[in-house]
């Protein structure tokens, strides 16, 4: 039988729109708070801060905003520049969040911590048992969610093996979830073992829903109606004709995993993220003068994105060398891509026209095809095995 369209709603239209998982989530959001969520590490005790212990100074400051402030009180940034306020502070995190003067004024928080993959950081020990990682990553959870306004929004980049766990904790404090956004890139780790990681998981989280920053407007995109299938009706929309709301699954030019000689490559640093990510959330997720807060700075990423977009900052890397070297960036290289990654569609599909052959993955040739594959096909014998690059 034909689907019947319901109108029993009393909505313009008349469409069965869901409730909203936002909504839902802000209904369960006080009963998760008050539930009593028993996690691995929650058997380790809870890091004391110490904030004496984080370092005053970095080893080379550059010109006279860089300059540490000799009378420093216990906790003063190594580096710090102006128009508009950026701060980099070195030290364990969860010590310099505890001691922040800006405690409950951060507008957006964006964390991409160590994974405990064993990735050799500067002077931190990235393989904890695994008890002693989830404690770690509720400390700096829990220091970076007191830094946050009472209308802040906190980013996680996490992996696959920790992202339950952060959402979890993150709803037993209370927060509301607000997308659970996945970063796909390709040219993963190769591996026959299981399917290729090819995603991390970017988790947005606010203290209050309603109060948030969201700034859809800045970061808005071709949609696919525009773009692949030309649909007229898209273009007589009243407001934001053709584009979209980007959607939760985040990839495409200017995407990828920062690597080889792209022009954003700090050389210096692991796991460097895409400009065109932090762009895309600083943008939606805060204005002109917010404050911006990166406990895990590495290369730099997010303040250099806050600065050129006018927004006050404060990092915190562990490291004192990779603090040094992202503070270069962060003040003088600046981005190397701004603006270029937003506005562009980047549609799964190729532009449908009446009579286009259908793309499959026999009729798609390597550019660099191998020799017995291409005499294969010349005597139109089908391909016999899968290509083994992962990209
Ligand atoms: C995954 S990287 C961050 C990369 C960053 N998003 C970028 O785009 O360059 C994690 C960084 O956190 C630093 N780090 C590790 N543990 C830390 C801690 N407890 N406090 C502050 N920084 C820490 C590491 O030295 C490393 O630079």
């Amino acid at each position: 039988m034909a689907e019947q369209k319901n109108t029993e709603f009393d909505r313009p239209g008349g469409y069965a729109l869901p409730t909203g998982a936002t909504l839902v989530q802000r209904r369960a959001a006080a009963d998760l708070a008050s539930a009593d969520i028993r996690l691995f590490g929650d058997r380790v005790p809870k890091h004391e801060p110490c904030a004496s212990a984080a370092p005053t100074t970095a080893a080379v400051p550059n010109g006279a905003n860089d300059a540490p402030n000799p009378a420093a009180a216990a906790l003063e940034p190594a580096f710090r520049a102006d128009s508009p306020d950026t701060r980099l502070y070195i030290g364990d995190c969860r010590d310099i969040l505890a001691a922040l003067p800006d405690r409950g004024s951060v507008d957006l928080v964006f964390a991409d911590p160590p994974f405990n993959w064993e990735v050799p950081y500067d002077g931190w020990k990235d393989g904890m048992p695994r008890d002693a990682y989830e404690r770690f990553t509720f400390d700096w959870l829990d220091g970076c969610i007191d830094a946050l306004a009472s209308h802040g929004t906190i980013w996680v980049n996490i992996p696959d093996d920790t992202a339950a766990e952060v959402v979890l904790h993150l709803k037993r404090r209370g927060l509301v979830m607000i997308n659970w956004c996945v970063w796909h890139f390709r040219f993963g780790q190769n591996r026959e073992t299981s399917f290729i990681m090819s995603k991390v998981h970017a988790l947005c989280f606010a203290k209050d829903p309603d109060a948030r920053i969201w700034r859809p407007e800045r970061i808005l995109e071709p949609s696919d109606r525009a773009s692949i299938y030309a649909d007229p009706r898209t273009q007589a929309k009243d407001r934001n004709a053709g584009k979209r709301v980007p959607m939760d699954v985040w990839y495409g030019p200017y995407w990828g995993r920062v690597q080889g000689n792209n022009k954003e490559r700090r050389t210096q640093h692991h796991n460097q993220l895409p400009e065109a990510y932090l762009e895309r959330i600083i943008l939606s997720c805060s204005d002109e003068g917010s404050l911006v807060l990166d406990p895990f700075g590495g290369s730099g990423t997010t303040q250099t994105v806050a600065r050129a977009y006018g927004r006050r900052s404060i990092g915190i890397e562990h490291g004192a060398a990779n603090a040094a070297s992202s503070w270069e960036r962060i003040t003088k290289v600046g981005m190397a891509h701004k603006g270029v990654a937003l506005g562009v569609a980047n549609p799964i599909h190729p532009q449908r026209a009446r009579g286009a052959r259908t793309i499959t993955t026999a009729s798609i040739e390597a550019p660099t095809e191998h020799p017995a594959r291409r005499a294969r096909r010349s005597r139109g014998e089908p391909a016999q095995t899968a290509d083994r690059s992962s990209g």
